[in-house]
């Protein structure tokens, strides 16, 4: 396979709304992320995946576009997003946007211009249809609770809504809107970016009349077609943002001769700790057992042909501390564990704001504290039908997507440094002790595992292109891989749990970690007994 930039770097995410506000409206701008380049510099990354920037309504923080070709007022102007493309690109690093295409806002004046008349050419942007027997067309349901399907006065019909009501879907099928699409793409691609997210890119081909939501038999189509229109004649890095992916699906998308996208993100991992058939807000103990094979398994089925995307979180996920580790007394220990773990792995790797300072979930006591429209939907449903309000807010505290959108935390003064106003979303207590300025301080912080993790990434192609090992005969929550490349191994060693574990591996011997989360140093791998979350990674001798 041909080597690619994007192989190589680490992204971060920034989820702007959260991460520095410059005019103190306590809401984080574009300004506000040209202040702390350099501080991304200093991580180590090579790109920036930015939630979305553009004009919205903030229905849904931003992924409901109301135009594509605008700055959202409250983070800043064109001319602020030009110059943070610049002085990224200065910095050796690119910025990917979010692209938003499954659905616009419906103050898009494709949407508006389509709700006033049926013989208008943007009707046929969105997906209409009549009801049956007085009612909705059929059973889809929204992503956010509820019909998939809203019904409009005006026209006696009703349009489809994967998510909310205010984000209407665009009908792919229709040439027009796929070449609005590509344009829009163009213009961006034009100012010098370095590639897109794609948001729910897998539900462009629905075809909600035989209920088909994701995975429709034109999506990949779509995608080449996008492709060949689009960013396939530019280096950019593309990662399609896909639920319902399997490694076969995954192929599909990310086997370069098939000119589709760079990578994808799939959630197999991210979704363990959810009952089967179960809405994402009924969990159950983390199965380490179970991660250590899902990890497995897509480290190996896209080794000859294809590219994963690590993670553990994003602005939709818990804090990776608080849902892989502990965010309590092994919070410091468990967070650098993560990073070693993920960071070895083969794919792209992606940090989300504030994952590199072990920041944790954030709880709250009352509905009134919750932004997130998925979690306040939820709640007000389930109230309804009787579910007690504590059991409700210990969901969302588990689960909510409030828990990674907290601002970031810079420092120790007031509002964490994000704002001298009133933040957005309540800043996390914990600021005081959890900080990026207390983590730069510190030569044994988070920040420095991660950074040291980063660099390693950009000095060792074993990390990129070795092939993967998992090590079976250890205890099963202790996880322990290898990576080989040209006559090189490496052995990483993960213990998930609050207890101590001994692991037996007489073929390795004595060998010295090059990174670890308690002290670095001689290990002897033939009796080693691993402190609680103890985490570290040799290059066997
Ligand atoms: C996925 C995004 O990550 C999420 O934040 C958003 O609510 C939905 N797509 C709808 O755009």
């Amino acid at each position: 396979m041909e080597r690619k930039w994007w192989q190589k770097v680490t992204v971060y995410q920034i989820y702007p709304r959260s991460f520095q506000d410059s005019n103190n409206d306590g809401i984080g701008d574009l300004k506000g992320i040209i202040s702390r380049l350099d501080y991304l510099e200093k991580l180590g990354i090579g790109a920036i995946w930015l939630s979305p920037v553009y004009s919205s309504p903030n229905d849904d923080n931003g992924y409901d576009i109301s135009d594509y070709r605008n700055i959202m007022k409250e983070f800043g102007t064109m001319s602020d997003m030009e110059e943070l493309i610049d002085e990224a690109n200065k910095r050796g690093i690119r910025i990917v946007m979010d692209l938003v295409v499954n659905h616009t806002s419906d103050e898009h004046s494709w949407f508006i211009e389509a709700k006033k008349s049926k013989d208008s050419k943007y009707r046929d942007y969105y997906i209409w249809r009549d009801p049956i027997d007085g009612s909705e067309p059929n059973s889809l349901k929204s992503c956010f609770g509820g019909s998939a399907w809203q019904y409009d006065e005006q026209s006696g019909q009703y349009y489809l809504h994967f998510f909310s009501p205010k984000q209407p879907d665009l009908n792919w099928e229709n040439p027009e809107v796929r070449e609005e699409v590509y344009d829009m793409m163009n213009f961006w691609i034009d100012k010098g970016i370095g590639g897109f997210r794609m948001d729910v890119i897998e539900m462009i081909g629905k075809q909600p009349d035989k209920m088909i939501s994701s995975n429709g038999p034109k999506l990949h189509e779509y995608i080449k077609e996008m492709n060949q229109k689009t960013f396939g004649n530019h280096d950019l890095l593309t990662v399609g943002e896909t639920w319902g992916a399997t490694p076969d699906i995954a192929k599909l998308y990310s086997d370069p001769e098939r000119n589709e996208l760079s990578m994808i993100f799939q959630f197999e991992a991210t979704t363990l700790d959810q009952i089967d058939g179960k809405p994402k807000w009924f969990t159950k103990p983390l199965d380490v057992l179970g991660l250590k094979h899902v990890l497995s398994k897509w480290q190996t089925c896209l080794e000859d042909r294809g590219w994963n995307s690590l993670f553990w979180n994003n602005h939709d996920l818990p804090r990776a501390v608080s849902q892989y580790g502990d965010d309590g007394i092994y919070r410091i220990e468990s967070a650098k564990m993560l990073a070693i773990v993920l960071h070895l792995l083969k794919g792209t790797p992606y940090v989300y704001q504030g994952e590199e300072l072990g920041m944790t979930n954030c709880k709250v006591e009352d509905i009134s504290e919750v932004d997130d429209i998925e979690s306040r939907n939820m709640y007000f449903e389930e109230i309804e039908k009787g579910t007690p309000k504590e059991e409700l807010i210990n969901r969302i505290n588990r689960k909510g997507r409030d828990n990674a959108r907290t601002p970031m935390q810079w420092d120790g003064t007031e509002n964490a440094g994000f704002t001298k106003g009133t933040p957005w979303l309540h800043v996390n207590a914990n600021y005081h002790t959890i900080n990026a300025k207390a983590c730069l301080e510190d030569e044994n912080s988070i920040f420095y595992t991660y950074k040291k993790l980063i660099d390693y990434r950009k000095k060792n192609d074993i990390v990129v292109y070795g092939d993967y090992e998992m090590v079976d005969d250890v205890p099963d929550d202790v996880f322990v891989y290898l990576r080989k490349y040209r006559g090189q191994m490496l052995l990483v060693c993960a213990n998930f749990t609050n207890e101590f574990r001994r692991i037996n591996l007489d073929k390795f011997g004595r060998q010295t970690s090059f990174i670890s989360n308690y002290d670095e140093g001689v290990i002897d791998l033939s009796s080693k007994v691993l402190k609680p979350y103890e985490a570290f990674a040799i290059e066997v001798k």
